[in-house]
């Protein structure tokens, strides 16, 4: 059967359908599109569904006219109405996977989504998972409940990969077009259709020999990124204290043109992918009874920095004789990273709200977030002027935005602490830094002062 896809996915001839157009969806959709492929994105949200088909974007990497062009050349159109599956040859699942509370994998968007492929899903499909998820989510949840429930068996009926999105928004060098796409295949075949569905829009596919491994591959790259992370916040603690710029010594360490790779310290992490991932992943190997610590470790920094931030606003606080209960402070910077919008899982709401509990009169200014939800009340971003700036008695750098004027903020602004190193090489007193002292002299533990 496989060789009729084959040739449909080669003449293009072929309905691909995206399963959820969030961040990696929408991306990947219309580059499916671009590429000269019919493309039926399925989504849950109906408001987001009908913005699409009137060709505007919610997704800051899918410019408008891009999505335009898409949507009036035919070849990219939305719906809520999963009984379309029934005509596609090939189907993304791009589907979020949240945590829940007890930081436990949440599969529930993975699950609907198979109760709908089992309803709907016609012979002779590819399906591709995308989703970030545990080692053997794509054998476990999908493949076992297709065969049992279609009674279709894959690699000869259906066809079954692991592709990992790879996106990194807001990076203007790579997109879903240059960026390596690994596939795994539960069968050769499969893994075959795959690298010719997404050769066609991808510059080099990476195939791997196992879903599980294609699963495996992005939960290490995001551990790395997150035990890296854990590792310059610690040493970011340390330097404070030690009377040590951190910053400084990144940046010096970073001139090494071999074994070292720069990695910056910040008030925590945030997005879907970094605090998430890895958290899939040593869920997995507890099954296993096996113990990821790095894992654990640095989830655990990671996670108490906004409090070590809280920490230092309050020395800054204290240092000008007020205390955080009633002071103004605003949040410079509130989606989790520079130049986009996204405040998932944020570290500067995290801050706010900390801040907030203490007493603190708090707002925030993001250019790409207008707003977000504070405990069931919507807060907006403050307009910002020199007048408001100069109102706050601490401005907390939380993003930082290239599109801020740090000469401008910092001549306006009476407190600020930059967690981001944004402020660099601008001189003023008023500016205090994360990962480095308050003031010049360390302290040092009474355990090892030197008898005078
Ligand atoms: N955002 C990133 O930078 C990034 C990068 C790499 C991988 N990922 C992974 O990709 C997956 C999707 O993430 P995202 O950032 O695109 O999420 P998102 O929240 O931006 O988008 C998910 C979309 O799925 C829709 N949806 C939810 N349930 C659905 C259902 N049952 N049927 C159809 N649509 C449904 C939502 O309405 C939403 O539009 C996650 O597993 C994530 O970990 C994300």
């Amino acid at each position: 059967m496989s060789d009729k896809l084959t040739k449909k996915i080669k003449a293009k001839n072929i309905l691909t359908g995206v399963i959820g157009l969030g961040y990696v969806g929408l991306p990947l959709a219309v580059k499916l599109a671009e590429a000269d492929i019919d493309v039926l994105g399925i989504d849950v949200d109906e408001d987001k569904v009908k913005q699409l088909n009137q060709g505007s974007s919610y997704v800051l990497d899918v410019p408008d006219d891009e999505l335009h062009k898409v949507v009036d050349s035919g070849k990219f159109s939305a719906t809520t109405d999963y009984s379309r599956l029934s005509k596609c040859d090939a189907i993304s699942i791009c589907v979020p996977t949240p945590l829940r509370k007890t930081k436990d994998p949440d599969t529930t968007y993975i699950i609907s989504v198979v109760d709908e492929l089992v309803k709907y899903l016609t012979q002779d499909t590819l399906v591709i998972l995308e989703s970030t998820t545990y080692p053997g989510t794509t054998e476990e949840l999908i493949q076992s409940r297709l065969e049992k429930e279609l009674d279709y068996k894959v690699g000869e009926d259906l066809f079954l990969c692991f592709s990992p999105e790879r996106v990194d928004p807001g990076n203007e060098e790579y997109d879903t077009q240059n960026t390596p796409k690994v596939i795994g295949g539960t069968t050769e075949k499969g893994l075959k259709l795959a690298r010719e569905l997404y050769g066609s829009f991808s510059e080099q596919i990476v195939p791997v020999s196992s879903t599980k491994v294609a699963e495996t591959v992005k939960l290490l790259e995001n551990t790395f990124r997150s035990v890296n992370i854990g590792l310059v916040n610690e040493m970011a603690m340390m330097c404070e204290r030690m009377g040590i710029d951190v910053w400084e010594v990144i940046e010096a360490a970073a001139t090494k043109p071999f074994g070292f790779m720069p990695f910056y310290p910040g008030p925590g992490i945030g997005g879907h992918c970094i605090p998430l991932d890895p958290m899939y992943l040593s869920w997995k190997a507890k099954t296993y009874d096996f113990y990821n610590k790095f894992i654990d470790l640095a989830s655990d920094i990671n996670g108490n920095m906004p409090r070590f931030t809280v920490h230092k606003i309050a020395d800054i606080l204290n240092d000008a004789e007020k205390p955080i209960k009633g002071s103004k402070i605003l949040i410079l910077g509130m989606a989790y990273k520079a130049d986009i919008d996204d405040l998932r899982e944020s570290p500067g709401l995290e801050l706010y709200r900390l801040l907030e509990n203490k007493g603190a009169i708090m707002d925030y200014h993001d250019p790409y977030a207008e707003k977000f939800d504070n405990r069931g009340e919507t807060v907006h971003s403050i307009e910002l002027t020199a007048d408001n700036l100069t109102d706050y008695d601490c401005a907390v750098l939380a993003t930082d935005h290239s599109n801020y004027d740090y000469a401008w903020i910092a001549e306006n602004a009476s407190l600020i602490l930059d967690t981001r190193n944004a402020f660099n090489g601008i001189e003023s007193e008023n500016i205090y830094k994360l990962g480095a002292p308050l003031d010049k002299s360390a302290v040092v533990s009474p355990l090892f002062k030197q008898e005078e």
